[in-house]
């Protein structure tokens, strides 16, 4: 697949055009950010590695229902998608406090929460990705109502098909961010990634972080809880 004009460059990917212009091929990268990328890392194999989880992950929401922009992975680091226009409403669904709810409302992280929680954040990485409602979406006109009983819907589709998926393989899923995107027809889809990225992931036996905290928090051992968690999502159940 012959990749065109680079469409964009974010943190951890770049998006690339393709002679299709209804699909991208999205290129991961091994740059790692956090803190709205005031701290910034790499290692080797990160790219590879949350390629390689998307990959296997967005296959099995399709067939669980569940429509997203994934085409084919590529190469260890490209995959295609499908050419969407992103909401630009990052939509993230708790199931056990932590990160950023813990500290806003003072409740201890591990707490679990008796129904899932789903947030919505402006993507604006100038304003720090701040809380909104979905009024404010609508009314700023970044999405329809529609559209975000339909992106609430898909969302929690998308953890009821991840919670047991992780705890079959010893993880316990707290929280993950998603973007859904719109296709040329108005159909939403689940776009972006699945990854350690955008996941906290905990084991199910000892609690230890396997996801971005580990960055994030100084931890150390990134690259093998990023591996870890690559060969628990594509081990049977
Ligand atoms: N199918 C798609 N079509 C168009 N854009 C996409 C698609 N999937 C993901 N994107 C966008 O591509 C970019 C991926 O890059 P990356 O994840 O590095 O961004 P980022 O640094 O997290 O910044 P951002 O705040 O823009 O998400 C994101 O802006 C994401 O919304
Ligand atoms: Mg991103």
């Amino acid at each position: 697949m012959t990749r065109g004009e680079l469409k964009y460059e974010g943190k951890a990917k770049r998006v690339y055009a393709t002679p299709h212009p209804h699909e991208y091929v999205v290129e991961y990268k091994d740059d790692a950010t956090a803190f709205n990328a005031q701290k910034r890392g790499e290692w080797a194999g990160k790219g590879a590695t949350n390629n390689a989880i998307t990959a296997h992950l967005y296959p099995q929401l399709e067939a669980a229902g569940i429509p997203t922009h994934f085409l084919e992975k590529l190469s260890e680091r490209e995959q295609r998608v499908k050419a969407v226009t992103i909401v630009p409403v990052e939509v993230i669904v708790r199931n056990t406090a932590a990160g950023s709810f813990s500290k806003r409302l003072g409740i201890e992280e591990g707490t679990p929460l008796s129904r899932p929680v789903v947030e919505y954040c402006y993507k604006s990485d100038a304003l720090g990705d701040p809380l909104i409602n979905t009024d404010t979406a609508v009314a700023l006109g970044w999405a329809t109502a529609e559209d975000l009983t339909r992106i609430r819907e898909l969302a929690l589709q998308v953890r009821d098909f991840l919670v047991p998926y992780f705890a079959a393989r010893g993880v316990n899923l707290i929280d993950f961010k998603l973007e859904f995107g719109k296709l040329p027809g108005g159909e939403i889809v689940l776009a972006d990634e699945i990854s350690p990225d955008t996941c906290r992931f905990w084991d199910a036996e000892t609690g230890e972080k396997l996801d971005k905290d580990r960055f994030r928090r100084d931890l150390g051992g990134e690259a093998e809880a990023y591996a870890e968690m690559l060969r628990r999502v594509t081990r049977p159940a």
